[in-house]
């Protein structure tokens, strides 16, 4: 993805971002300003510092292959994380520094510089963000503004403390700069997660930022990321999933007129409440299910799914009891999947269908 580009480019690039840093940075820094390999010959940076910190943040999608994770100073490569987000309608994560982004461009410099400096020696700064699990996610998108040709640091110390969870995971890279490569950025990723696979890469410097509305979509589309949502349940099956506490059983609904009543309302996230003694766990749907097209009376076993007619609940069955016309059978936990849900406390669950 990286674009030759010509040599008057260069230097005009390399004179506004000498402008831009102190001296002793660029001296400390021992790097060029700028190299074929690393620029994408476009203008400097100048003027990107106005971009506006917008209030970005975390936000869930529905398309739940995918993360965004990025951090963002003056909103640069917010705007870009939120165009992934919304292109493919997925999760997205704000990585933030515990001592929050200098406002001074030029204080901000010399932090950076100094931070960058520490990560040499092992010593990562702060920051407040972390993640449980990257297992869901078929592919995670990792976006930084480019800082004196680096990772942004709140960006190389989430890769450094996620490494062993990003593992084997694909990651595709994107940044924004004033106008240099994003290659030692790259170099920065593979170190700090040497068992991630990466993807293609994508930067916008200043003058490329404006074609965001095109290039994001032209990139996602090389990766094969796409807004594709996850697979619609079947409209028509019996089955559910109830998840509890992170694990999964399932259920068999019954075919009558209160269950398909219960299966249209799914997904559906209750609190299921003890009710005599670890004898059942009950919930009161609102409104109450409808009862058309359903036989009464049941002589509940454990597992099965009841409504008790008289209060419009849902009792779930932990042990078996007596018969009675006013339960009335909506399904059945499926094999021992019911001692998840036994004992005296209230438990979260999610149905969902198949
Ligand atoms: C500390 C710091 C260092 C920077 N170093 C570079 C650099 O080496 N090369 C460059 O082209 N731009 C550099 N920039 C400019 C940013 O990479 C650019 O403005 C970026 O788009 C900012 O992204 P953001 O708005 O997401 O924070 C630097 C900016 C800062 C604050």
């Amino acid at each position: 993805m990286k674009k030759l580009f010509s040599i008057p480019l260069i230097l005009l690039a390399t004179l506004v971002f000498t402008s831009a840093c102190s001296e002793d940075d660029l001296i400390h820094d021992g790097q060029e300003l700028t190299t074929p390999e690393e620029d994408d010959g476009e203008e400097g940076y100048e003027g990107t510092e106005d971009g506006g910190n917008e209030a970005g943040g975390n936000m869930e999608g529905n398309n739940g292959r995918y993360l965004v994770l990025y951090c963002s100073r003056t909103g640069n490569t917010e705007r870009m994380a939120q165009t992934i987000q919304s292109t493919l309608n997925c999760d997205m994560i704000v990585v933030e520094p515990e001592t929050p982004y200098d406002d001074d461009y030029n204080a901000m410099l010399d932090r950076a510089q100094t931070e960058l400096d520490a990560i040499e020696q092992g010593n990562y700064p702060a920051i407040t963000t972390s993640v449980e699990s990257f297992d869901k996610y078929d592919l995670v998108f990792i976006g930084y503004p480019i800082w004196h040709y680096h990772m942004a640091t709140p960006m190389q110390t989430f890769l450094y403390k996620h490494a062993d969870l990003l593992a084997g995971k694909r990651i595709a890279l994107f940044a924004s700069s004033g106008s240099s490569g994003i290659g030692t950025s790259e170099r920065d990723a593979a170190t700090l997660v040497p068992d991630a696979v990466f993807e293609e890469s994508l930067l916008l410097t200043s003058s490329s930022l404006g074609s965001m509305a095109t290039r994001i979509p032209e990139w996602l589309e090389s990766l094969g990321a796409s807004r594709e949502e996850p697979d619609t349940p079947d409209a028509t099956s019996l089955n559910i999933n109830i998840i509890v506490g992170g694990q999964t059983i399932t259920a068999t609904m019954e075919d009558n007129g209160a269950a398909r009543d219960f299966l249209s309302r799914l997904p559906m996230e209750v609190t299921l409440e003890d009710y005599n003694n670890g004898t059942e766990k009950i919930f009161y749907p609102d409104p109450e299910l409808s009862l058309d097209d359903t036989p009464r009376g049941c002589a509940p076993v454990a597992g099965d799914i009841t409504i008790y007619e008289p209060w419009g609940n849902v009792a779930i069955f932990c042990r078996d009891w007596s018969e009675s016309n006013s339960l009335i059978k909506i399904g059945h936990i499926d094999g021992d999947g019911i001692s998840l849900l036994q004992g005296p406390e209230s438990v979260n669950v999610r149905f969902e269908r198949q």
